[in-house]
């Protein structure tokens, strides 16, 4: 069985024209879905999902593997259903004051900074700014793909030091603690080998603050080239939302970004479910 695919961009991106995700997807059409996943460069669309409940978005979720219950990100998860983390600008579950539109700023694979990063995650979007909050999405295949020879034995020997915390918004004196005693530092390769499709990507973003055994003077002019190499726009995907999207991504072969253009006084809420993926890193002592 075949799905209806149109490509979002050249870098990566494919929309699923047509299927209806509330309804029951037989084993044909998932392994068709599965199969466009991987060869659009892990980033997927599903528009007009208005009908997925959160169960039909927890249940569509795990048939790629089975889901994060967000114990590394407490704050954020809802209450009743641990497999959602939320995406919102709206105060915390427990009260506590929302981030407004800062979460995700900056470039990242989810759950990077933990022994068993994300293989995939799924953003159901429910309200949305008018104009703006969109995502960017990075092909690292493509991005590591187009490095030197020279570059490719470089980053082939780093591991990347990545962290839970933000730069651009300073956390308040206890979220920084709880960050740090929930997350301590891990060390991931900068190179990994995609598990399904044999390939290899950079796996670097804006939180990796330094490389194993350099200190971070040395390591910031390779931080910042990559970067710079990595997210260049050729790259890349933008996806503005539109309610009722549904958009999946693979966190081994991407990196994404929220880049919060919108105007204050919107509210933007998703759901995202987090696919685990196998155990990778190390802790640094
Ligand atoms: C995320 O980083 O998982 C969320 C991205 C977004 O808010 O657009």
């Amino acid at each position: 069985m075949s799905v209806t695919l149109r490509k979002l961009s050249h870098a990566l991106g494919a929309e699923v024209v047509g299927t209806d995700l509330s309804q029951p997807l037989g084993n044909a059409a998932f392994a068709a879905i599965h199969d466009a996943f991987l060869s659009h460069g892990g980033v997927l669309l599903f528009r007009n999902q208005q009908a997925l409940t959160r169960e039909g978005h927890i249940a569509f979720s795990r048939r790629f593997g089975e889901l994060d219950r967000h114990d590394n990100l407490p704050r954020d998860r809802h209450p009743e259903y641990p497999e959602l983390l939320m995406v919102t600008n709206a105060p915390k579950p427990d009260g506590k004051p929302g981030d407004g539109k800062y979460t995700g700023q900056l470039w990242h694979s989810d759950l990077s900074f933990t022994l068993v990063p994300a293989m995939a995650s799924v953003l159901r979007a429910i309200a949305v700014p008018p104009v703006g909050g969109d995502t960017m999405f990075a092909n690292m295949t493509l991005a590591y793909e187009q490095l030197s020879d020279g570059m490719k034995r470089i980053v082939a020997g780093l591991d990347g030091i990545h962290t839970g915390t933000r730069k651009i918004v300073d956390l308040s004196a206890d979220r920084a603690e709880e960050s740090r005693r929930l997350n301590p530092p891990i060390a991931q390769p900068v190179v990994r080998v995609h598990p399904e499709t044999g390939r290899k990507a950079l796996y670097i973003g804006e939180k990796v603050k330094c490389f194993a055994g350099m200190t971070e003077a040395e390591s910031q002019p390779i931080i910042d080239f990559l970067c710079r190499h990595c997210f260049r726009p050729q790259f890349c995907y933008r996806h503005a939302w539109q309610p009722g999207d549904v958009l999946m991504w693979d966190n081994r072969s991407t990196c994404h970004v929220a880049l919060g253009d919108y105007e204050d006084g919107f509210a933007r809420h998703l759901e995202r479910t987090t696919i685990m993926g196998t155990p990778s890193g190390y802790v640094l002592n």
